[in-house]
C-alpha cells in the first residue's frame, strides 16, 4: 500500500500573490475525479471519522488549520495542516479523522473516485476485521 505523506506543491511566489497548483497524476499520485471542502466547522466538532476501501485523497488546509488523525489498524499518526501549499496523501484502507478545526478553517478534499457510500467503512473493529482480510 502507498504511504500517507505530506505532499508540497509548486508555490509561484510573487509580490502580487502567491499561486500554488497541482494536476491530475503531476504533484498528486492518482487522477482527480471530485473534490469538495469542509467549511464552517463549530469549535470542538470532528469530521470524517471512517476509512475507505478504493478512494486515494489528498487533504489540504486552504485556509487556518486542523488535525488529520491517521490509524492504520494498529497505530495512528497524527497531521497538522496549516499550509495553503501543502497537502497531506492519504491511500485507501486508512481510518481518518478531522479535528482541531480553528475558527475559519476550509478543509479542499481531492478524491480519486465519485461519492460512493459503498466505498465507506463507518465502523472502527469492521475497518480493522477488514484490513486483516486484505492482508
Ligand atoms: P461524510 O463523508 O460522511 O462526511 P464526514 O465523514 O466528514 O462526516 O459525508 C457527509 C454526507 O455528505 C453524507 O451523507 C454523504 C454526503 N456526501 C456526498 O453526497 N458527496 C460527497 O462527495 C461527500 C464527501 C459526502
Amino acid at each position: 500500500m502507498a504511504r500517507a505523506q505530506i505532499i508540497q506543491f509548486p508555490k509561484i511566489l510573487d509580490p502580487r500573490g502567491n499561486l500554488s497548483f497541482f494536476e491530475n497524476n503531476d504533484q498528486i499520485p492518482f487522477a482527480i475525479k471530485r473534490i469538495y471542502w469542509i467549511y464552517d466547522v463549530p469549535g470542538g466538532e470532528v469530521r470524517g471519522s471512517h476509512a475507505f476501501k478504493e478512494s486515494e485523497e489528498l487533504i489540504i488546509a486552504l485556509s487556518g488549520s486542523f488535525d488529520v488523525v491517521l490509524h492504520d489498524g494498529k497505530k495512528e499518526f497524527k497531521y497538522n495542516l496549516n499550509r495553503s501549499y501543502s497537502g497531506l496523501y492519504v491511500p485507501n484502507m486508512l481510518w481518518r479523522r478531522l479535528d482541531n478545526f480553528s475558527t475559519n478553517s476550509l478543509a479542499l478534499i481531492v478524491s480519486s473516485i465519485s461519492f460512493d457510500e459503498k466505498d465507506y467503512i463507518r465502523n472502527f473493529d469492521d475497518f480493522k476485521k477488514y484490513s486483516n482480510e486484505i492482508k
